[in-house]
């Protein structure tokens, strides 16, 4: 019989358990239901709610609890529903009647509103982290690579140069951004549910502030109601998750592009990448793929909690229950996705002859042309109309833009002189974006230095290329 079999002649269906037990999930919640039980029978005895002979005893089993559950020898009953209820039997197996004292003044309805925040806090150190080890393999790369110049591209057509290094640092923008969210949010996770009891609080004389306290949250949350009927901060870790997946999910995509055969931008070390059962020749971009294909399970989490809660009325209703397996395969997920992606990234040869030449085609530095004749005088829309025209007879002539002469330019661009004819240079055009966030070299040695300080990382003594 469970354990809140008191008003019931029978025990639940077996298909009853089957839908209804948690078990087979949340007791990775365990580490965190053992320490929020700790400072409960803590403060229950400071109180003087329950003998402090017993808090001792309460003590002393769960740590015996947690033993068992670390070294993989507890055993889980079914029956027993949940996490909650599996360490509870148990402590009272242990301890005998003291044991039996410790849900005072409780509800699994605080107490699992305790035990995620405790679990998510814990993960929102752990994501940070994480965060923080693909940056630092970005910025290795970029560090590593700091002259090589690629095209730029916009609706994937042929831009304007760039430095490969700041196309890289982009990501370590992105990904800084995403840690930022998960940190502000560290702040509405850091609350006690406990002491909200099912929802309306308790007729004992609980010390919710000292509980806080020792369990390290900032404070206790104001509203009984409010602490066990929301997953606000579930979703809101889950939407800060999901802006993660999309950001991997497009440097996946970069990385299969420039490993395509038409690119040939990088080469990928083999121990990250995989072949074909059938075509003996293929090397494929699989850690790439998976990393963009599992955003679309990390999005589900996100969509499938906020569908949960939308129609609930306050408080506590079986359905939260649903608020677990998907928040812990989103976390598993991102975890596992953002250390191979760091590991793979660490593999990643970029191929400067190839890229130069992609970024060498003279028309990417039509802007710089448009902006030549601005120094000049000429309007932006009329230099750039002029140029425009220039681009359409050299496409006309079947010559590039470095092929014509000055006085075949002249007749599209009245203005242009001699230096006109020196534009048409990819490591020129990058030094003159020279502006904060521009990708001149000098621009991106500074942000190189500056994510370097704050990744705690050095420069390489030489920059292999
Ligand atoms: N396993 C339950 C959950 O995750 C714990 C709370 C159960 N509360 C209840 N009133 N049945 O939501």
């Amino acid at each position: 019989m469970p354990l809140w079999d008191g008003r019931f002649s029978q025990s639940p269906a077996e298909q009853v358990l089957k839908l209804s037990e948690s078990i087979s999930y949340d007791r990775r919640l365990y580490p965190y239901d053992i320490e929020g039980s700790l400072a409960h029978a803590k403060m229950l005895a400071r109180q003087g709610i329950i003998p402090k002979e017993d808090a001792k005893k309460i003590a002393s089993g769960l740590r015996q609890v947690k033993k068992e559950l670390d070294s993989g020898k507890f055993v889980f009953k079914t029956e027993l529903e949940d996490i909650h209820m599996n360490i509870e039997a148990r402590l009272t197996e242990l301890i005998g009647d003291a044991g039996a004292r410790l849900h005072t003044g409780r509800s699994r309805n605080d107490q699992i509103a305790t035990d995620e925040r405790l679990y998510l806090r814990h993960q929102d150190d752990e994501v940070r982290e994480a965060l923080r080890g693909l940056q630092a393999a970005l910025w290795r790369l970029a560090a590593e690579n700091k002259t090589v110049i690629l095209p730029g591209f916009t609706h994937l057509q042929h831009a304007q140069p760039l430095l490969f290094a700041h196309h890289l640092l982009a990501y370590i923008e992105m990904l800084e951004r995403d840690r930022e969210r998960l940190a502000d949010c560290r702040h509405r996770i850091n609350r006690l549910p406990l002491g909200a009891g099912a929802l309306a609080g308790s007729t004992l004389p609980l010390d919710r502030e000292f509980v806080a306290k020792e369990l390290g949250f900032e404070g206790v949350l104001q509203n009984s109601m409010d602490a066990v009927a929301d997953r606000d901060v579930s979703i809101e870790f889950l939407s800060a998750l999901a802006l993660v997946a999309m950001h991997l999910s497009r440097l996946a995509e970069d990385i299969a592009i420039w490993f395509s055969q038409e690119f040939s931008f990088i080469e990928i070390g083999d121990a990250f990448t995989t072949g074909s059962s059938l075509m003996p020749q293929k090397k494929n971009p699989d850690i790439a793929e998976l990393t963009r294909g599992k955003t679309g399970r990390v999005y589900g989490a996100l969509t499938s909690l906020l569908t949960t809660l939308k129609g609930l009325p306050l408080t506590y209703n079986r359905d939260l229950q649903e608020d677990k397996e998907g928040l812990f395969d989103a976390i598993d997920t991102v975890k596992l996705v953002l250390a191979t992606m760091g590991a793979m990234l660490a593999t990643v040869r970029p191929n400067p002859k190839r890229m130069l030449e992609a970024a060498s085609d003279p028309s990417l530095m039509a802007t710089d042309l448009a902006e030549a004749l601005v120094r000049q005088g000429v309007p932006f829309r009329e230099a750039h109309h002029q140029v425009g025209r220039f681009v359409g007879a050299c496409a006309k002539a079947g010559i590039t833009l470095a092929q014509a002469s000055l006085k075949m330019m002249r007749e599209s661009i009245p203005a242009a002189t001699p230096e006109f004819l020196a534009i048409f240079d990819p490591k020129r055009s990058v030094a003159a974006r020279n502006l904060t966030g521009g990708t001149a070299p000098a621009q991106v040695h500074r942000q190189l230095a500056r994510w370097g300080k704050k990744l705690g990382l050095a420069m390489p003594r030489r920059s292999a290329r």
